[in-house]
């Protein structure tokens, strides 16, 4: 067995099934302590969000939490200030007002509470009738004001915007880079829309939960690739079922 890098998504990913979430946790710390894996948690919540789960749920302490849809990095979660370096990559050619602004043509987008609105991350929630029509016209008025925005649609009523560089997957890369990790040494899971870019980066191995929502499934079945894999079980359970099937965990370890 060797050291891989984990990521993960947190809600409808690793939460959802305690029972597979405590034999995950068990199979992901003894094989940080004896190979030296890392843990990363990468999710769509911010720090305030991430800490209040970690008080529900027997979360394992991560080298390193990617939180508010990849657009802030944390080694651990008592830090207050995220990487600044991440950071000032983000803050290039990023106007929030200007975003803000634009988004406010839209009675649809019904902004989401304060703690999910960050410095790189302006949020709403859209009902997904109203995305079909406000999610083209939305893209389309960033582009006339010159805004180089990333829109990211979750699960039928998330709405973030992000600074293009922004996302789960280019903060996982950062990370992947700064410990020398490359593509098949690295493996994430994800469920739903903001899990796309942590798919599409290079050639990670790609775990989709078996109860993964519409939009990554679309994706999925219009990109399939040998190393993206659909489990079939869900949550925490369809995280081991792909940890075995690309054999980061033995069977002995079964
Ligand atoms: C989490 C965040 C929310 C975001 C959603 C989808 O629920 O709290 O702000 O919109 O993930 O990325
Ligand atoms: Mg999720």
């Amino acid at each position: 067995m060797a050291k891989f890098l984990f990521g993960t998504d947190l809600d409808n990913t690793l939460v959802g099934d305690d029972e597979a979430l405590k034999e995950l946790n068990g199979h992901l710390q003894q094989h940080r302590q004896n190979y030296g894996t890392k843990i990363v948690y990468i999710t769509g919540r911010s720090l305030t969000l991430y800490r209040k789960l970690t008080t529900e749920q027997p979360l394992l302490e991560p080298d390193a939490l990617i939180t508010a849809v990849g657009t802030e990095i944390y080694y651990n979660a008592h830090e207050e200030i995220p990487h600044p370096a991440w950071s000032q990559q983000l803050s290039q050619a990023w106007e929030r007002d200007s975003v803000v602004a634009c988004a406010a043509h839209y009675a649809d987008l019904v902004p989401q509470p304060e703690t999910e609105q960050l410095p790189f991350k302006v949020s709403y929630f859209l009902t997904e009738e109203a995305a079909l029509e406000v999610l083209p016209r939305l893209e389309k008025l960033f582009q006339e004001r010159g805004l180089n925005v990333r829109l990211i649609y979750s699960s039928g009523k998330d709405l973030d915007i992000l600074p293009k560089r922004g996302g789960k997957g280019l903060a996982m890369q950062f990370l992947r880079e700064q410990w020398g990790f490359d593509g098949s040494q690295t493996v994430v899971c994800g469920d739903s829309g903001n899990d796309i870019a942590l798919f599409s980066m290079d050639k990670e191995r790609g775990i989709i939960v078996g109860n993964a929502q519409p939009e990554l499934l679309q994706w999925y079945e219009i990109n399939p690739a040998e190393h993206r894999y659909l489990a079939k079980a869900h949550y925490a359970a369809g995280i081991l079922e792909g940890l075995y099937y690309f054999k980061f965990l033995g069977n002995n370890e079964e």
